[in-house]
């Protein structure tokens, strides 16, 4: 009798570990306005994902009353640990062990922020254990509370936004300690259609693609909470771009979902948009029609009417690009992450040189890459190994074929 008991209390302690610690998913939608990904939150509400940000923040709608987190709180310092540029520097004052936390939630678009209290909110989502949905999670998650005019910008219908920086106070790390998974992330922005996120590593989803991924180290730099990675070199059709490795290593290469397109600095944009335009050029002999350049439109440089690229699987016929990164795999863009369509007709080389930044100067990332970059790609943020693993999905499938949050 002891030992029926036993076995099932056993059984039940395994149900129970099995129902606990299981990452949890979210579908991301596109927003065709903005360019932006969100998620849904709870109740309708939406975030928009910010793969650089260090916090969760929403307007608050003076619903939900402030947390009691002191000032002087350790959840405190996370959520000012990584102060952004041009907001008020955080400071306790002098009576600092009775005023509440002030934290200051900031707009990646626009680069505004604005001072707000810490609040006890949720995220609710489904769990999953890598094959479809398990069971509903309401996660507690500390957003900073922000007023509505910091939504300028973002898509119609979001109500904040969903940091999933390597903070404290970001979404994978709250989820990690509330859940008890790890403090990782799977990725996959979609160009069109649903994409995913999964918070808390495995069971992973598509062992086809997430098996045999590609990692790369994540590099932090100091005072941005944002992933780095470092890129040993550049190479257009397997020629390299005359770009030295200690210009790529000055700054490192910062992954953002606030631009559509990649920013490089003017020592990596100059030769990396020489080698590109003389190698599409180079193109027709190899039976590629002659693509016709047009009036470019601003912030591109190069654009050309779309009637004269010719179309293969990986999108417009142009050069491919393949972004060598440091453990030796090569991040490989086809046209559907190097061109952009601007507009009926017109497409532009996705490639923008960075403003206000001299060339070489180290203070500003060598490249930051957009989400063009990241589309179609399973990304694995992994935090706890220090890592960012990559796979591009084949060019007849997206990330939407692999939402399985609505299904059964
Ligand atoms: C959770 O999964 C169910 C289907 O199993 C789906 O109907 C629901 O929309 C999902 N919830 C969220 C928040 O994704």
């Amino acid at each position: 009798m002891a030992r029926v008991l036993l076995l099932v209390l056993a059984a039940s302690l395994a149900a129970l570990a099995s129902s606990k610690g299981l990452p949890v998913l979210a579908p991301v939608t596109k927003d065709t306005a903005t360019s932006l990904y969100t998620i849904p939150f709870h109740d309708g509400a939406n975030l928009v994902l910010d793969v650089a940000g260090p916090l969760v923040w929403s307007t608050c709608d003076g619903g939900q009353p402030p947390a009691e987190i002191p000032c002087s709180s350790p959840t405190c310092l996370l959520a000012n640990a990584y102060p952004a540029p041009g907001c008020p520097a955080p400071s306790c004052g002098s009576d600092r062990h009775d005023k509440p936390c002030t934290a200051y939630p900031y707009n990646p678009v626009t680069g505004a922020c604005a001072a707000g209290s810490l609040f006890h909110t949720k995220f609710v989502a489904n769990t999953t254990d890598g094959n479809k949905p398990v069971s509903k999670v309401n996660v507690g998650v500390v957003a900073a509370c922000a007023p509505s005019k910091l939504l300028a910008s973002l898509p119609r219908g979001s109500t904040g936004v969903a940091g999933l920086a390597d903070s404290g106070l970001a979404l994978p790390a709250q989820v990690a300690s509330a859940q008890k998974v790890a403090n990782r992330f799977l990725l996959c922005l979609p160009t069109g259609g649903l994409g995913v996120a999964i918070f808390g590593g495995g069971p992973l989803p598509w062992p086809q693609f997430t098996q045999s991924m590609d990692y790369t180290p994540l590099v932090a730099k100091g005072g941005s909470p944002a992933h780095y990675i470092s890129l040993k070199s550049i190479k257009v059709e397997n020629t390299r771009v005359p770009v030295s490795e200690r210009a790529l290593a000055t700054g490192g290469v910062m992954l953002s979902t606030r631009l559509p397109y990649v920013l490089l600095r003017r020592d990596v944009y100059r030769p990396l948009v020489d080698a590109f335009t003389k190698a599409l050029a180079a193109q027709p002999a190899n039976g590629a029609p002659v693509a016709r350049a047009v009036k470019p439109v601003a912030p591109f440089e190069l654009c050309y009417d779309t009637k004269s690229l010719g179309n293969n699987l990986g999108g417009y016929w142009v050069p491919n690009v393949g972004l060598a990164v440091d453990g030796g795999s090569d991040w490989a863009m086809t046209g559907k992450n190097s061109m952009v369509d601007v507009k009926p007709g017109t497409a532009c080389v996705a490639f923008v040189e960075m403003k206000g930044v001299e060339a070489g100067d180290g203070r500003a990332p060598a490249a930051i890459l957009g989400g063009a970059q990241m589309e179609d790609f399973v990304l694995d943020f992994d935090m706890e190994k220090k890592r960012l693993g990559f796979s591009r999905l084949p060019q007849f499938t997206g990330c939407s074929s692999f939402n399985f949050a609505g299904s059964t």
